[in-house]
């Protein structure tokens, strides 16, 4: 297939723009390079830098494709917080303009990056792609409740096959933003530097931590899905924070300190999928685990910031 690929030059695109392209696909990445990095893209992906809000350029971008993943999005929780009308625009209004250019361009099939964060605060775990969507807590998790919606809407009007991927927590290498608001890559840098590891709730929350390169393998099988159909993908396990970072120490070889931070209000104590849909449906199942995961990401971050074992 003839793929494009919004926010390919991003952590979690890159790694599915190498994935496609191994499993024989033809990609063209479409990134405005706001957050993502020209250098992450494959060399053998067509390269279009373009901003989702130029709908002449998304169009024309489009043209000869066969499907869309759609990963172009911010995403810094607190940030939408401080500026909702930007998030709203360049989350829900650019994802609505290039459904439109797709309608334009005849590309009618969509893989949608959405989140856990959609279900609010579960009511049972694992949580199912079944349970209801839950209020959400901050302008992000509404932007994603939204493009879901709009994705409902061209499946109905226009016939769209529309996958929307429910991301549970991913992690592994060429994430860390500055700042980075994520856990994984927060406890590896500071354990690399030798600092304590800022952790709230004393490390006990649990999260379901799924390795990148699994969730990227996730999308090959996504496009062969017709009509509407919405995907948890996570480990199915509930990991503690202390969990992993008391792994992190085990491959370091001595014990990474905390700082701990206290309560936080209003954070989730603990959230993790149930993938079962997509390994009953699709054959899609996490491989990599959380020990070997994180092996593989402190040796990138090892490298990338130049601190030698
Ligand atoms: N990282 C996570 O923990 C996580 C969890 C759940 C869902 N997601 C979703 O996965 C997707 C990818 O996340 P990521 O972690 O790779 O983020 P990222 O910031 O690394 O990648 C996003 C990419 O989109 C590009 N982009 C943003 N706005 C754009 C626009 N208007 N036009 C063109 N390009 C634009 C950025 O330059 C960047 O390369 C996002 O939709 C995010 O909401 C991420």
């Amino acid at each position: 297939m003839r793929v494009l690929v919004t926010g390919g030059a991003g952590f979690i695109g890159s790694h599915i723009s190498h994935v496609l392209i191994e499993s024989g696909h033809d990609v063209t990445v479409l990134d405005n390079l706001s957050r993502g990095r020209r250098d992450l893209v494959p060399a053998s992906a067509q390269f279009v830098e373009a901003d989702l809000a130029d709908e002449a350029a998304t169009e024309a971008a489009l043209r000869g494709h066969d499907a869309v993943i759609h990963l172009a999005s911010f995403l810094e929780v607190a940030v939408s917080v401080e500026r909702p009308v930007l998030f709203a625009e360049n989350n829900i209004v650019n994802s609505v303009r290039l459904l439109e250019a797709m309608r334009r361009a005849g590309v009618s099939k969509i893989v949608f990056s959405s989140s856990a964060t959609v279900y609010g605060i579960p009511e049972r775990l694992p949580l199912r792609e079944d349970d209801a969507l839950g209020m959400q807590a901050n302008p992000y998790g509404a932007t994603k409740v939204a493009v879901e919606a709009f994705l409902g809407v061209y499946h109905q009007l226009y016939g769209f096959d529309c996958v929307l991927l429910r991301y549970f927590n991913p992690y592994g290498p060429n994430e860390l933003c500055d700042p980075e608001t994520h856990a994984v890559p927060n406890i590896v840098r500071a354990a690399l530097e030798r600092r304590p590891v800022p952790v709230y709730w004393q490390g006990e929350q649990k999260r379901d931590y799924i390795y990148v390169e699994d969730l990227a393998r996730a999308h090959i099988v996504a496009l062969e899905v017709q009509g509407f159909e919405v995907f948890n993908i996570g480990t199915e396990v509930g990991t503690k924070v202390i969990d992993i970072i008391e792994t992190v120490s085990r491959i370091l070889g001595y014990e990474v300190q905390i700082d701990d931070l206290g309560e936080r209000p209003g954070d989730v104590e603990a959230s993790y999928a149930s993938s079962e849909k997509l390994r009953k449906q699709l054959g899609w199942q996490a491989e990599v685990d959380l020990e070997e995961g994180l092996r593989r990401t402190i040796a990138h971050y090892r490298e990338r910031l130049g601190i030698a074992e």
